[in-house]
């Protein structure tokens, strides 16, 4: 359902240099975090605020030391996320400057597909701000109040540097809930249609661009996709496979793919994309995943390749006993059911779940099944998704590509 938004205030109500900038004052906790590099700062590291939610604050130490500037909201946890440590204003000129130059970084990467990610948020210098690509279209999420005041600022920068045929601002995320700010799914510009036809290396798909999971389509997953491509051959099973990203590529190689997820209209999805791309080779099963890894172990089936893309079992440090427990489960039978010589491509998408840990719950899993499993590689987010080394935040997807090699059992 659409919400009412209110309208974007005028430029006078942002607060450049020309209104003066309220100013918050971090405790030494706080202020050793952001000299350290990371741009968050937590509501119990704010010693003293004047600002409002959504004010762009100048954040100093309690000595009054400069530690940068940030955007501001008292309702969110992380109370205030560092923009810029110069002594600049963030106005128009700002903006547009930090979208030119994830536009810049984006271009060096000789991206094969139209459908990435231009903006990543902190990791571009624009904490609350992601901006993705689907063909002529640009999807935005906005978790930060400050940036949602700006977002006249931002289309127009957008708008000027890449020309899109249309800006759609999904809005229904739950950190919106968080910071205080209307969920809704709008046009910002142009006429944007439900759904777009991308590319992706070799394969086509359609994107829900207005209701599909994050902003239409796995983009961080762009770059295992196609090297899943690589490896897969024979008959294989993608777990967890949403409409299709992993399969599609994994069906140019191999005899079968079976598509499985627990929901219809995303099996519905890799079905069309499948049609879209000419391939016969794919079948679609609507199954919990668990129950399904299950009974296909149980009753001793082989697959040459296994793909496992779960959603996030960790969602917050909390849930880290049992999404381990989750991960060794799926990834015990997935490797029982690899015949000698096949391929499992694990992932794990929560940042909670370090990569040692991922590697450990491996481990555990390749130990229990009683079979060995070959390191191929590890792999990450792609690199328009990147990661900041002082923030580890930023650092969440992981894939692994494990062998059973054909030297008997461990
Ligand atoms: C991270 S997404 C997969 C993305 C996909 N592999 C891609 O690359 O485009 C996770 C998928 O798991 C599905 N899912 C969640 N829980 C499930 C379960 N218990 N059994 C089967 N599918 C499940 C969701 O519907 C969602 O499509």
């Amino acid at each position: 359902m659409l919400a009412e938004f209110t309208r974007t205030p005028g430029k006078e109500a942002y607060n450049s240099l020309e209104r003066e900038t309220p100013e918050a004052v971090v405790t030494n906790r706080g202020a050793a975090r952001v000299r350290g590099g990371h741009p968050w700062i937590y509501r119990s590291d704010i010693a003293d605020a004047a600002g409002e939610p959504g004010d762009i604050v100048r954040v100093v130490d309690r000595r009054g030391g400069f530690l940068g500037r940030a955007f501001y909201n008292p309702k969110s946890e992380i109370s205030a996320r560092i923009a810029t440590r110069e002594e600049e204003p963030v106005d128009e000129t700002w903006f547009r400057n930090r979208i030119e130059k994830s536009i810049v970084y984006r271009d060096s990467l000789e991206i094969d597909a139209d459908a990435y990610r231009i903006l990543h948020a902190e990791a571009d210098g624009v904490p609350g701000l992601i901006v993705d690509r689907y063909g002529n279209y640009l999807v935005l999420q906005v978790g930060a109040a400050a940036v949602e005041r700006c977002l006249e600022w931002v289309t127009a920068a957008l708008e000027d540097l890449l020309a899109p045929a249309g800006i759609l601002l999904r809005g229904d995320t739950a950190v919106r809930k968080r910071e205080g700010l209307e969920v809704g799914v709008r046009t910002l510009s142009g006429d944007v249609q439900e759904s777009v036809v991308v590319r992706e290396g070799s394969v086509h798909y359609r994107a829900e661009i207005w209701s599909g999971q994050k902003t239409g389509g796995f983009l961080d997953q762009r770059e295992n996709h196609i090297a899943a491509g690589r490896y897969a051959r024979g008959r294989v099973l993608d777990v967890f496979s949403y409409a299709g990203g992993f399969a599609l590529h994994a069906a140019r190689n191999a005899d079968t793919v079976e598509c499985v997820d627990a929901s219809g209209p995303a099996l519905e999805a890799a079905r069309e994309n499948a049609a879209l791309n000419g391939y016969e080779n794919l079948t679609f099963t609507r199954s919990n995943a668990f129950d399904l890894l299950r009974e296909r172990s149980d009753a001793g089936e082989r697959y040459d390749t296994v793909i496992l893309d779960p959603p996030a079992f960790a969602k917050t440090k909390r849930d880290l006993s049992g999404a381990r427990r989750a991960y060794k489960e799926i990834n015990l039978r997935a490797m029982k059911l690899l015949a000698p010589g096949g391929i499992l491509v694990t992932c794990s998408c929560s940042y909670h779940l370090s990569q040692e840990q991922m590697q450990e719950t491996l481990r555990d899993a390749a130990s229990d099944a009683g079979v060995t499993m070959r390191v191929r590689e590890w792999r990450g987010q792609a690199l328009d998704h990147p990661e900041i080394l002082t923030v580890p935040e930023t650092h969440y997807l992981k894939c692994a590509v494990l062998e059973r090699p054909d030297i008997g059992s461990k």
